[in-house]
């Protein structure tokens, strides 16, 4: 097994609360086993020009665990696979100059934190010969594998507050309220988030609704005497006979980016039911600030793991939850998948039990 002296860090795709966290657990970690660590900047990009890492030490990391974003800088637009430069041998993609800077810089391994498009990337690399662990990172909760990632229960949280603010203005003007949430692909943060701020509509991807359904719930509601309801909707939700709300489709190495069902959806309800319906969209707000102790925690565990398989050489591993252990599993497994709600997943038959509507 090689000696690991020197390992590169690096952060890629959507910034997610609990992102420093692992950064500082991998530096301290790696520095008490005589490791030294590099931090890399702005995801692959700091493989690919020169002068962009910077040696990390604990002083460089203290203080940063309670700190949304990440030090290092990411992007969700950084596929070496995808840029093309002219040589003299033709076209050919940045991935090789990666790979000639990770060896320029001396590094023995690579931590990547992300989500799938980012462990997709360091798949490539680990098939090329790089040396790879990584760590999973999304707020949305759909990297397969790994019971839950760092970034979700913030978000969650952050979501959860919102609609208990909600509720408050919805019960007083009795509105129908409609919050947007994140959630590409997944519904995790729309149904957690939705069943702990106790929403009476929940929307998710994997749920196509009608809003016919939707209006008949908010109509019993009134009957009932509740004169307001609470609708939280996924970003990715979308009704049985239609398409998501797309603002800018999937083009060369970008993914496709979601909005805009929320004020949608407002609309229509305010004509179906004839109440007074606003929406809110959260967006990024679920992405920023403070990581909760738990995201806190579950990073900083990443982090410590990330680093204790390449020191036993499990290369080509992404570090997984499965409560209580944490465990490596082959990067190769996870990528190109997406973790959905399952539809008998028991906190959605526990929402159909309590009367919550799916809109189907
Ligand atoms: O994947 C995490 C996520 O926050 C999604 O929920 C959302 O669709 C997307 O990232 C937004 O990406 P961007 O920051 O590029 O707008």
């Amino acid at each position: 097994m090689p000696e690991i002296r020197r390992i590169g860090v690096l952060t890629g795709g959507g910034d997610a609360p609990g992102l420093n966290a692992v950064i500082r657990a991998v530096v301290k970690a790696a520095c008490n086993s005589r490791i030294e660590v590099l931090g890399l900047e702005d995801s692959f990009d700091g493989l690919i020009e020169a002068g962009r890492s910077r040696i990390l030490r604990p002083n460089d990391v203290a203080g940063i665990l309670r700190l949304g974003g990440t030090i290092l800088g990411t992007t969700n637009r950084g596929n070496p696979f995808a840029y093309q430069v002219n040589t003299s041998e033709g076209k050919r993609d940045y991935s090789t100059r990666v790979i000639e800077t990770f060896h320029l810089l001396g590094l023995d391994a690579l931590v990547v934190i992300g989500g799938d498009g980012t462990l997709a990337i360091s798949y490539e690399f680990f098939k090329k010969g790089v040396p790879v662990v990584g760590v999973p990172k999304t707020i949305d909760n759909d990297i397969v594998g790994t019971v839950n990632c760092f970034g979700f229960d913030t978000a969650v949280n952050f979501a959860t507050d919102a609609i208990d603010r909600l509720h408050t203005t919805a019960e007083a003007h009795h509105r129908v309220m409609v919050v947007e949430v994140m959630g590409r692909y997944a519904g995790w943060i729309a149904l957690h988030s939705g069943m702990a701020g106790g929403a009476d509509v929940i929307l998710i991807p994997e749920i196509p609704y009608d809003l016919e359904r939707v209006a008949a719930c908010i109509r019993d509601r009134d009957k009932l005497g509740a004169r307001f309801s609470i609708v939280v909707i996924a970003e990715g939700a979308h009704p049985k006979d239609g398409a998501v709300a797309l603002i800018e489709a999937a083009h060369g190495g970008h993914v496709e980016r979601l909005g805009g069902i929320g004020i949608r959806c407002a609309a229509q309800l305010e004509e179906l039911t004839g109440k007074e319906t606003r929406y809110v969209v959260l967006g990024h707000l679920q992405r920023g600030g403070s990581p909760t102790a738990f995201d806190r925690t579950l990073a900083t565990r990443f982090g410590g793991k990330a680093v204790e398989l390449l020191i036993k050489g499990q290369f080509g591993k992404m570090v997984a939850n499965h409560p209580p252990d944490l465990v490596p599993i082959p990067i190769g497994e996870v990528v190109g998948k997406t973790k959905t709600v399952p539809l008998d997943y028991d906190l959605l038959l526990t929402a159909r039990a309590l009367g919550v509507s799916f809109g189907d």
